[in-house]
C-alpha cells in the first residue's frame, strides 16, 4: 500500500521568484517548462539530446548535510521539470538584462565579440557562470575547461575563451607586462582607401568599443577580475527551511514519485515494479525522445539520504549510487590528497575516464547508478570498475518490511546487451570501489571521435598486481583487463589474463598478449559500430600503453634499467594535458574613416548575451505546431497512407498531404524538380510525405510518427560511388577548357593521377530551420521565417498557397552558413500549407534529428586527377574530373559544382587545364549550399596533388606550391585576370609570421626522438572568387530613412545570421550621414520594406547591401547638401528638421548591382563571361602532434592571414574568420557523415556527430587581416570574408598527412618505403589517421 502523504505541489525558484505548480506533468521537460510556460525564451532548444548546452541553466539546492549551497550546471532538456523540487533555478534572464544592467560574464562576453548569431550564447553564459559560483577561485586553466558540454558553431571560440579567462583568480599583475589579447596596427599615413588620404593623426581606440580612448594598454578594457560573489543574488532563504516531503505527480500518462526515505523507495519499487527510476535522466530521457517510450511509473530516488553517502570504509570507498558524478569526483580528488599514494590508483583511474566523461553539465546530473544499470557496451565507467572489481550492493524489501541485501560482484552484473543482474524490486543502494595495494597499477583509457563530450569508441581498463620475485623481477600475480567498445557489454579478458598470470613483467610477453587478446576480443566485419580494424587495434596498442606505463612506473621505483622504457617511447604515456590557450589578433584601422573600420562590437551582442534577442521560434504567439510526416524509405512507391489513428490522438488539428496542398506541390529552388510532399514516390529517407498539426509539439510529433504509410520499395542509389559507377547523373555536365592539355601532358617531364573523397559536412546550426505562419485577412500570410533568403521564401510560398506574394520577415537566425538559403523554405512551405488549411497560426521548429536527416549538407566529392609537370614541379598540365553527390534533386548543386571547377587549380597558375564536372543523382536528401559552397572541395583536392607533386619530386611541397602562384595579371583556367593579386606576400609573411622553416626543423627534431607521437606541419593557401555565380543573383537594395529627431532606419536585403552584416550596415549609414553608430537602427528583413533580395549568401551580402546602403544614404545627403552648404554648421538632428520643414524627402531607395559579373558555360569548354568581381587570399600555417596509436591529434599552433581589404570591422571578421576555420578544420578532421546502405542517416545528433569544440582549439591562435591591402573593387575597399577562410581549416588535415607519413616511415614491421605516397579521405578521423600509421598493431588486424 502506498503511504496517503505525498505532496503533489511542486516547490521551486526561478530567477528569484517562488513557483509552485499543483501536479505537474511528470512529462515535461525544464527546458519546455521555462520556454513554453514560463515563457522565459532566452534558455534555447539546440538538440534536446543534451549535447550542445544552449539549454543550460543553474541549479541550485542546499545540502542539508553540510548545510552548503550546491550550485551547477545541467542541461534543461533533459531535467524532468519534476525533479527541481526545493531548487532554485537561475536562467539567463535571471543575471541581468540591458535595461536594468548585465552582469558581469554577459558584458564581458558581450565585449569580447564572443556572440556572433547568439544562439549559443545563453547557454554558453550559464555554464560560466554556474561554474564561477561554484568555483570561485577557480585559475584561467580551471575555467578553460568547464565549457566541455557547450558547442558554439559560430566563433572558432577563442573570444569565448577570453573572455571566461578575465574571471581567474591568476591573472597576471597590473604592473606585469601583459600578454598581447589584441593587438592593433594602425594603417600607416601612406596607406589610403576610397582615394582618401590619411593625414591626420591616428587616434587610440579601443579595442572592445571602437571608440577613441587613452589606453596605452595593447589588452582590452574588459576587466580582468575574478566574479564577487557578494553582489551575487542569495539562495532563498525559504528553500533552506522547507521541509523535505514526499511527492506524487499524476499526468495523464505518466505518474512521478520522489520518496525521501529509503524503505519508502524500496516498498514503491516493490509496488511498481515496473517503474523506472530516475537521477539524472540523462540514459531515460534519450530513450524516452528517441525510441519513443513512456514509462507509467517514474521514481526519482535523489531525495533518499542513504544514497547519497559517500564514505571510506575498510578497504576502499562506499559510492551511494545516486550521487553525481561530479560530487564523486570532487570526493576522490580530496581523497587522493590524504590517503596512501598506492591506495589511489582506482580513483585516479576513475578522475581520468570523468575528465573526458560527457560534459559538465551531464556529470552534474548523471550518477554512477545511472551509469552502472544502463551497461551501455561504451560505457567510460564500467571498464574501470570491472578491472578494480567493484561490488555492488542490490537492496529489496519484502512484503513484511525487511530488507534482502544483496551484494553483486561486477564481474557477473553485465549479462548480455543493456541487461544487469537486477530484480524488479531492487535498488542499486552503493556501489564498493577497493583500494589498491601496494605494487597494484590501475590506468584507464578513452578514445572517441572527439575529445570533449563524446561517447567511447573504445574505452578500458587495466590493473595488474605486481610481485617481486627473487631476480628482482616484477611477476603478475594478477590483473584484470577490461574493455568497453569491444562487445555487446563492458567485458574482461580471461585468456590474456590467464596468459599474464605468473609472468614476469617485460617486452616478451606482448607479443603473446597481443595474440591471446584477440582472442578475447573477436569483433566480425559488420559487427554494431563499424571501425573494426581500428577497434581492434586499439585494444593492443591500449594494452602496449599500459605495458610501457607500468614499466616506468617499476624503473621509477627500482631504478632497474630493465624497466627503463625507451626515451623515444616517453611521449606516448603522456596523459593528454592542454595548456592554456593564446592568441594574438592583429589588424589596422582608420580614424578618418570611423566608424568604418573600427572594431565595433555586434550590434545584438547585448541582447544576444541577456537571452533578449528573439528567434523564430522565440516569438509568443498562439500557434499550433507542426511536424512532418517522413519517408523511412530511400526509394519507394507510397502504396497507401493511414492517418486515421494519428487523427484520433490527443491535441491533433489536421493531418496533411499532397492532395491536401491549394496551390502546387512540384517547387524547388531554382529548378522546380521537387514535390512539396511526396506525391506517389519517396526519394531518400525523411522525404516529406504529409504534416501533422497539433497542440503542441509533442502532439504533432506523436501523430506524425503514427501515421502508418505503405511502401513497395524501388533500388536505390545510396552513395556517390554507386551512383558513378552505375552513371547516376542529373543531366549537367559542365566542362572548362583552357590551353592545349594534349600538349602539355606531352611536354611534362612527369605525370602523376589519383583519386581523392572529400566528405560531406552537416550545417549543424545552432538553431534549426523555424517558422511561425501567421495568416492574415483573405489571403494575407505573415511569415517569420529562419532564412537566408526571404525572396526565395516568398515566392515558393506564393505557388504552394496559391496566393500572390506575401509578407516574409526574417528577425535573425542563430547560424545559417548556407543551410538556410534554400532548405529552410520547405519547412517554412510545409508549415504555411497547414496554417492555410486551419486558418490558424502554425509554427514549426525541427527536431536536431530531423533537421538532420531532410536538410542536406556540403556535397561530397570525388575527385580524379591527372597531372604533368616538369621536374622542377611546373605545372604542364591538369586533367581533373570532379563528381559531386547533389542527393535526389538539383537546388543548389549547379552553382556548387562550378565553383569546385572554377576553384579546382587553388592558387595555382596551369596552363593547359579540362575541368569535367558532373552531378551524381542519389536516393539521399538533396545536398546544398554550405559556406564556400564547393570552393574548398575543388581546393582540397588540387592541394592534395600539389603534395603529391613534391612527394613524387622529393621536393618540399613549400617549394612547389610557390614555384606555381599565379602572378599578377595571369589569367585563370576560365579566363579571368588576377589582379591585385596578394599571394606571395600573404604567403611570405605567414612564413615569417609563423616561423615555418624553424618550426619544421624542430617537427623533425621531435619526430626523430618519439616513436609513437609524431608532428607534422602545413602551410596552405587560398584564392577564392567572390560573386555569385549566377548573374542575376549580383544585386541588393536598400531604404533609408532619416527621422527628424536624427535618428536613421536602415532595411536592407541581406539577413542576421550572427555574421556581423547588420553592424556593417549601421558603421556604413554612420559614416556616410555623419551621425553617430547609436543613432541608426536596422530593423529585420523584410519583404515588404526591401522587395527582390539575392539570398544572403556567397559572402558578398555587405558588399552588396553595403553599397546599397551607401547609395541610398548618398540620395539623402544630395538632397540635404543645398541646406547644409547654407547652414555649413547645423547639427545633423537639426539639419534634418530643417529640411523636413522644406518638404525634402528624408527617405531613400538605394540599389546596387555588381558590374560585370556573369559567367556562362558552353560545350566548349570555354564560356563567356567572368564568375568573380575580385579574388580573396588567404594562407594559414598549421602544426599538429598525433599519437600513432590511436589516431587522437591536437593543433598545436594556428597563423593566419587573411585579405578583406580594408577591414569593416575588424573584430567582426577576425570572427569571421576564427569560425570559418574552425568550422574548416571540422570538415577535414572530425565531422563524419555516416549513412546505412539502406539510406538511413546514423549521424543525427550531437552524439553521433561531431562539430570542434572548446578543446579543438588551436592551443596558440594567432591570426591577422593582411595590412595596407585596400580592394579597389567594393564597399569601402574592403571584401567580404564569410566563406574564404573556411578551406585554411585544411591546414589541419595537411599538417595531419605530414606526421602520419613521418609515422608510417617510422614503422616497424620492416616494410616502410621511405615517403611512400597514401590516400587519406576527408575527414582525417581518429579512425582514419590511426589505421593511415601503419604499424605492428594495424597490421595484426589488417582485413581480418
Ligand atoms: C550528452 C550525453 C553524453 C554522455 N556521455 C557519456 C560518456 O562520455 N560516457 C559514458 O559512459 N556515458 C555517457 N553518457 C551516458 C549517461 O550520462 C550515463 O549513463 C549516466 O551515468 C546515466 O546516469 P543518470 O543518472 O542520468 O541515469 P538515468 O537516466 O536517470 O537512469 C539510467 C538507468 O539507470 C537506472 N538507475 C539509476 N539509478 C538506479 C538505482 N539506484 N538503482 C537501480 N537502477 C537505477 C534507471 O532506471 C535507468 O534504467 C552520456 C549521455 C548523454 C546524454
Ligand atoms: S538543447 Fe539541451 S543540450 Fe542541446
Ligand atoms: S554564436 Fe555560438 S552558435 Fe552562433
Amino acid at each position: 500500500m502506498e503511504p496517503n502523504s505525498y505532496n503533489n505541489q511542486l516547490i521551486f525558484f526561478l530567477n528569484g521568484n517562488k513557483v509552485i505548480i499543483n501536479n505537474p506533468n511528470p512529462e515535461l521537460t525544464l527546458l519546455t517548462y521555462l520556454r513554453s510556460n514560463a515563457g522565459l525564451t532566452g534558455t534555447k532548444l539546440g538538440c534536446g539530446e543534451g549535447g550542445c548546452g544552449a539549454c543550460t541553466v543553474m541549479l541550485s539546492h542546499h545540502l542539508k548535510t553540510e548545510d552548503k549551497i550546491v550550485h551547477r550546471s545541467i542541461n534543461s532538456c533533459l531535467l524532468p521539470l519534476c525533479s527541481v523540487a526545493g531548487c532554485a533555478v537561475t536562467t539567463i534572464e535571471g543575471l541581468g538584462n540591458v535595461k536594468d544592467g548585465m552582469h558581469p560574464v554577459q558584458q564581458r562576453l558581450s565585449d569580447q565579440h564572443g556572440s556572433q548569431c547568439g544562439f549559443c550564447t545563453p547557454g554558453i553564459i550559464m555554464a560560466l557562470y554556474s561554474y564561477l559560483r561554484s568555483h570561485p577561485n577557480a585559475t584561467q586553466h580551471e575555467i578553460e575547461e568547464c565549457f566541455d558540454g557547450n558547442l558554439c558553431r559560430c566563433t572558432g571560440y577563442r573570444p569565448i575563451l577570453d573572455a571566461a579567462r578575465s574571471f581567474g583568480v591568476d591573472q597576471p599583475k597590473v604592473e606585469e607586462e601583459q600578454p598581447a589579447a589584441v593587438e592593433e596596427l594602425r594603417l600607416p599615413e601612406i596607406a589610403y582607401a576610397d582615394g582618401v588620404q590619411k593625414d591626420k593623426p591616428a587616434e587610440n581606440i579601443c579595442p572592445s568599443t571602437g571608440k577613441p580612448c587613452d589606453c596605452k594598454s595593447k589588452s582590452t578594457h574588459i576587466p580582468s577580475q575574478p566574479l564577487d560573489l557578494k553582489s551575487e543574488p542569495i539562495f532563498p532563504p525559504f528553500l533552506m527551511t522547507l521541509k523535505q516531503e514526499s511527492l506524487k505527480f499524476n499526468g495523464d500518462r505518466v505518474t512521478w514519485y520522489t520518496p525521501t526515505t529509503l524503505n519508502e523507495l524500496l516498498n514503491l519499487k516493490r509496488l511498481h515494479n515496473n517503474a523506472k527510476i530516475v537521477v539524472g535522466n540523462t540514459e531515460v530521457g534519450i530513450e524516452t525522445k528517441f525510441r519513443n517510450i513512456v514509462y507509467p511509473v517514474i521514481i526519482c530516488p535523489s531525495k533518499v539520504p542513504e544514497l547519497q553517502k559517500i564514505s571510506q570504509a575498510e578497504n576502499g570507498i562506499e559510492i551511494g549510487s545516486t550521487i553525481s558524478l561530479t560530487d564523486i569526483k570532487y570526493y576522490l580528488v580530496d581523497l587522493c590528497k590524504n590517503i596512501e599514494a598506492y591506495k589511489t590508483g582506482t580513483f585516479k583511474a576513475m578522475l581520468s575516464q570523468f575528465r573526458w566523461f560527457a560534459g559538465n553539465q551531464i556529470r552534474n546530473a548523471a550518477c554512477l547508478a545511472g551509469n552502472l544499470v544502463t551497461a551501455s557496451p561504451i560505457s567510460d565507467i564500467n571498464p574501470v570498475l570491472l578491472a578494480a572489481g567493484a561490488i555492488l550492493t542490490l537492496v529489496s524489501i519484502n512484503d513484511r518490511g525487511e530488507r534482502i541485501t544483496r551484494k553483486v560482484n561486477i564481474n557477473s552484473f553485465f549479462k548480455s546487451y543493456r541487461v544487469v543482474d537486477i530484480q524488479p524490486d531492487e535498488i542499486l543502494t552503493s556501489i564498493f570501489v577497493p583500494y589498491t595495494r601496494e605494487n597494484e597499477y590501475i590506468e584507464a583509457y578513452k578514445q572517441s571521435r572527439r575529445r570533449d563530450d563524446d561517447i567511447a569508441i573504445v574505452s578500458c581498463c587495466f590493473r595488474v598486481l605486481l610481485a617481486k620475485n627473487d631476480e628482482n623481477d616484477y611477476v603478475v600475480q594478477d590483473c584484470t583487463l577490461a574493455y568497453g567498445g569491444m562487445n555487446v557489454k563492458a567485458v574482461t579478458t580471461p585468456a590474456t589474463q590467464e596468459l599474464l598470470q605468473g609472468q614476469v613483467w617485460q617486452r616478451s610477453i606482448l607479443e603473446k598478449a597481443y595474440q591471446t587478446l584477440e582472442k578475447d576480443l573477436p569483433l566480425q566485419q559488420g559487427a554494431p559500430g563499424g571501425m573494426i580494424e581500428y577497434r581492434r587495434s586499439l585494444t593492443t596498442s591500449y594494452f602496449f600503453k599500459f605495458f610501457l606505463t607500468v614499466s616506468n612506473y617499476l624503473y621509477s621505483v627500482s631504478n632497474d634499467v630493465k624497466h627503463k622504457i625507451e626515451d623515444n617511447e616517453q611521449s606516448v604515456i603522456q596523459k593528454y594535458q592542454r595548456e592554456m590557450s593564446s592568441g594574438e589578433q592583429t589588424y589596422q584601422y582608420q580614424p578618418l574613416m570611423s566608424p568604418v573600420t573600427m572594431p565595433i562590437k555586434h550590434q545584438s551582442a547585448d541582447k544576444q548575451v541577456t537571452g533578449e534577442a528573439l528567434y523564430t521560434d522565440d516569438i509568443k504567439h498562439n500557434a499550433y505546431s507542426a511536424a512532418m510526416v517522413l519517408s523511412t524509405k530511400a526509394h519507394a512507391r507510397i502504396k497507401n497512407i493511414d492517418s486515421t489513428k494519428a487523427l484520433s490522438m490527443p491535441g491533433v488539428k489536421g493531418i496533411y498531404f499532397a492532395k491536401d496542398i491549394e496551390g502546387v506541390n512540384q517547387v524547388g529552388p531554382v529548378i522546380y524538380d521537387e514535390e512539396l510532399f511526396a506525391s506517389s514516390v519517396v526519394l531518400c529517407v525523411g522525404y516529406p510525405i504529409g504534416v501533422a498539426v497539433a497542440e503542441t509539439h509533442q502532439q504533432a510529433l506523436e501523430a506524425a510518427k503514427a501515421v502508418v504509410i505503405e511502401y513497395e520499395e524501388l533500388p536505390a542509389v545510396t552513395s556517390i560511388e554507386q551512383a558513378i559507377a552505375e552513371k547516376s547523373f542529373l543531366n549537367c555536365h559542365h566542362v572548362i577548357n583552357n590551353g592545349d592539355i594534349v600538349k602539355g601532358f606531352e611536354e611534362s617531364e612527369h605525370v602523376i593521377e589519383g583519386e581523392m573523397k572529400v566528405g560531406a559536412q552537416e550545417h549543424f546550426y545552432l538553431e534549426t530551420n523555424a517558422a511561425l505562419v501567421i495568416p492574415g485577412e483573405g489571403s494575407e500570410f505573415m511569415v517569420y521565417s529562419s532564412t537566408q533568403n526571404p525572396t526565395k521564401t516568398q515566392s515558393l510560398l506564393a505557388l504552394t498557397l496559391g496566393v500572390p506574394a506575401n509578407q516574409i520577415v526574417v528577425k535573425r537566425m542563430g547560424g545559417g552558413f548556407g543551410g538556410k538559403e534554400t532548405r529552410s523554405i520547405f519547412s517554412t512551405c510545409i508549415a504555411a500549407v497547414a496554417a492555410q488549411k486551419l486558418r490558424h497560426p502554425v509554427r514549426i521548429m525541427l527536431d536536431r534529428d530531423v533537421d538532420m536527416m531532410t536538410t542536406g549538407t556540403r556535397h561530397p566529392f570525388i575527385g580524379k586527377y591527372k597531372i604533368g609537370f616538369d621536374k622542377n614541379g611546373k605545372i604542364m598540365a591538369a586533367d581533373i574530373d570532379l563528381y559531386a553527390d547533389a542527393g535526389y534533386s538539383f537546388d543548389l548543386s549547379v552553382g556548387v559544382l562550378d565553383r569546385a571547377m572554377f576553384h579546382s587549380e587553388n592558387a595555382y597558375k596551369v596552363p593547359n587545364i579540362r575541368v569535367n564536372g558532373r552531378l551524381c543523382k542519389t536516393n539521399l536528401p538533396t545536398n546544398t549550399a554550405f559556406r564556400g559552397f564547393g570552393g574548398p572541395q575543388g581546393m582540397i583536392i588540387c592541394e592534395i596533388w600539389m603534395e603529391k607533386i613534391a612527394n613524387y619530386l622529393k621536393k618540399p611541397p613549400t617549394e612547389i606550391r610557390q614555384l606555381n602562384f599565379y602572378k599578377e595579371g595571369e589569367f585563370t583556367h576560365y579566363l579571368q585576370e588576377v589582379k591585385n593579386c596578394q599571394l606571395q606576400r600573404i604567403w611570405d609573411e605567414t612564413l615569417q609570421k609563423s616561423d615555418y622553416f624553424n618550426r619544421l626543423a624542430k617537427v623533425e627534431e621531435f619526430n626523430r626522438n618519439n616513436k609513437w607521437k609524431k608532428r607534422g606541419i602545413a602551410i596552405i593557401p587560398t584564392k577564392f572568387g567572390m560573386s555569385f555565380t549566377v548573374k542575376t543573383l549580383n544585386q541588393a537594395g536598400a531604404l533609408v530613412h532619416v527621422y527628424t529627431d536624427g535618428t536613421v532606419l536602415v532595411t536592407h536585403g541581406g539577413t542576421e545570421m550572427g555574421q556581423g552584416l547588420h553592424t556593417k550596415m549601421i558603421q556604413i549609414a554612420a559614416k556616410e550621414l555623419g551621425v553617430p553608430v547609436d543613432k541608426v537602427y536596422i530593423s529585420e528583413t523584410s519583404t515588404d520594406k526591401v522587395a527582390n533580395t539575392a539570398p544572403t549568401a556567397a559572402s558578398v551580402s555587405s558588399d552588396m547591401n553595403g553599397m546599397a546602403v551607401l547609395d541610398a544614404c548618398q540620395q539623402i545627403n544630395a538632397r540635404l547638401a543645398p541646406l547644409k552648404e547654407k547652414n555649413p554648421n547645423l547639427p545633423f538632428q537639426k539639419l534634418v528638421g530643417l529640411a523636413f520643414a522644406e518638404r525634402v524627402n528624408l527617405s531613400a531607395n538605394g540599389f546596387y548591382a555588381t558590374p560585370n559579373v556573369g559567367y556562362f558555360f558552353k560545350d566548349s569548354g570555354v564560356g563567356d563571361g567572368l564568375p568573380f568581381n575580385y579574388f580573396n587570399y588567404g594562407c594559414a600555417c598549421s602544426e599538429v602532434e598525433i599519437d600513432t596509436l590511436t589516431g587522437d591529434y591536437t593543433t598545436l599552433r594556428t597563423d593566419i592571414i587573411m585579405d578583406v581589404g580594408d577591414s569593416l570591422n575588424p573584430a567582426i571578421d577576425i570572427g569571421q574568420v576564427e569560425g570559418a576555420y574552425t568550422q574548416g578544420v571540422g570538415w577535414c578532421t572530425l565531422e563524419e557523415i555516416v549513412t546505412f546502405p539502406n539510406g538511413n542517416l546514423f549521424t543525427r545528433g550531437p552524439s553521433t556527430y561531431k562539430i570542434p569544440g572548446f578543446n579543438d582549439v588551436p592551443i596558440v591562435f594567432n591570426v591577422s587581416l593582411l595590412s595596407n591591402a585596400p580592394n579597389p573593387k567594393a564597399i569601402h575597399s574592403s571584401k567580404g570574408v564569410g566563406e574564404p577562410p573556411l578551406f585554411l581549416g585544411s591546414a589541419v588535415y595537411f599538417a595531419i598527412r605530414n606526421a602520419i607519413m613521418d609515422a608510417r616511415n617510422d614503422r616497424d614491421d620492416g616494410l616502410a618505403t621511405k615517403d611512400e605516397w597514401f590516400n587519406l579521405a576527408t575527414p582525417a578521423t581518429c579512425e582514419r589517421i590511426r589505421n593511415t600509421c601503419i604499424d605492428k598493431f594495424t597490421n595484426q588486424f589488417n582485413q581480418k
